[in-house]
């Protein structure tokens, strides 16, 4: 194992390892002062996800316009005796795991007697979406070994255990809310970690209606924007800011040009924020956008490009009746 992490054990004997900096750590408050210092202003979607936004994430997914997680998870239950196959003994890597509850469709179809043979590795930033995935899964399937890691999938690749065949799987269109060049980057560092006969299963959201992909991201619920706003607390937390996430309004539009859905939180009134971390405070004046979130949303030829991209040969890919999402599964060869 190659794990430079601190390992921990946690209370019900579930290994987890914790390859993060530190909170408020000086690389994670650099990242956060850059992107809203800049023009732009950006932050990180990855820190949507502290325990309130993986909870906010977790209704999101059960919203009626949130469309994603239902259509992939009924691809999976058409498809997992395909997936799963008999490939034995296996470890499943779950990049951007949260609530795990799309993999329990595949350990399924794995029969009781295989899943002696079988490891799961979640990997995620989330601490507490990880520990309580875990805690269900190991008392779903306690045959299964559980190894989460608590951990940036664009930074630690190489820190993710096991020498035996891997699966990995990449759900949820979580690869739509890395830029181009994370992509590709992060497509080869995948293709870096498999190993003749590993495969890849990417689950991906493809464009359609206009109006069926903006009303996802404006739920009349309006869970969607407290999510959004939520980042702000998260940005208070680590670069000590002083944000006020009510002075912000939730922004979701699809940009066709770059075919992505962008969410941005715009300020509602003029603002000074400090933080001493700052060299001089920021000013905000009304109206002023910060980006927030991309979510790519994809076309038929992304299969071929991913592809091409990484050097994976294509296996299938599998979708629903009005081919609005796509679980494509990839081998190395
Ligand atoms: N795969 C799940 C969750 C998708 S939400 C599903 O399909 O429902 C995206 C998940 O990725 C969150 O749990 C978030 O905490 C995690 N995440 C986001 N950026 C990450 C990163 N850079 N490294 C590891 N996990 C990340
Ligand atoms: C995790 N990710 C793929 C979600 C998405 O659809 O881009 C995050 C999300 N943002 C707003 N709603 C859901």
């Amino acid at each position: 194992m190659n794990n430079r992490g601190a390992t921990i054990i946690a209370e019900n004997g579930i290994i987890l390892s914790d390859c993060l900096p530190q909170l408020s750590g000086k690389e994670t408050i650099t990242e956060i002062i850059s992107g809203i210092f800049s023009s732009p202003r950006y932050i990180p979607s990855r820190f949507f996800y502290d325990d309130a936004g993986s909870l906010l994430f977790e209704k999101i997914t059960q919203l009626p316009e949130y469309y994603l997680t239902r259509t992939e998870k009924e691809i999976l239950k058409e498809n997992a005796p395909a997936i799963a196959g008999n490939l034995s003994p296996l470890d499943i890597v779950e990049l951007g795991s949260g609530d795990c509850s799309k993999i329990s469709i595949i350990f399924e179809v794995i029969s009781s007697g295989r899943r002696h043979d079988i490891g799961y590795i979640p990997v995620d930033v989330s601490r507490s979406a990880l520990l309580k995935s875990a805690e269900i899964l190991s008392g779903k399937y306690p045959e299964i070994k559980i190894h989460g890691m608590l951990a940036d999938f664009l930074k630690h690749l190489n820190d993710i255990p096991g020498n035996r065949q891997k699966l990995i799987c990449f759900l949820g269109s979580t690869m739509g809310n890395l830029d181009t060049e994370h992509t590709s980057r992060f497509l080869l560092d995948i293709r870096s970690i498999m190993k003749k006969g590993d495969q890849l299963l990417l689950g991906l959201d493809m464009v359609k209606d206009i109006r069926v992909l903006e009303d996802a991201y404006n739920d009349t619920l309006g869970i969607t924007a407290a999510f959004n706003r939520n980042i702000l607390n998260v940005v208070n937390l680590y670069a000590k800011t002083d944000f006020d996430p009510g002075l912000f309004d939730h922004l979701a539009f699809f940009n066709t040009a770059e075919s992505r859905i962008e969410m941005h939180l715009r300020a509602s009134t003029e603002m000074i924020i400090r933080s001493p971390y700052f060299r001089y405070p920021l000013r905000i004046e009304k109206g002023e956008t910060i980006h927030t979130e991309n979510s790519r949303k994809y076309t038929s030829g992304v299969p071929d490009e991913i592809s091409r991209l990484s050097g994976l040969s294509l296996k299938e890919v599998y979708t629903d009746k009005k081919r609005w999402y796509s679980l494509i599964h990839f081998e190395c060869r």
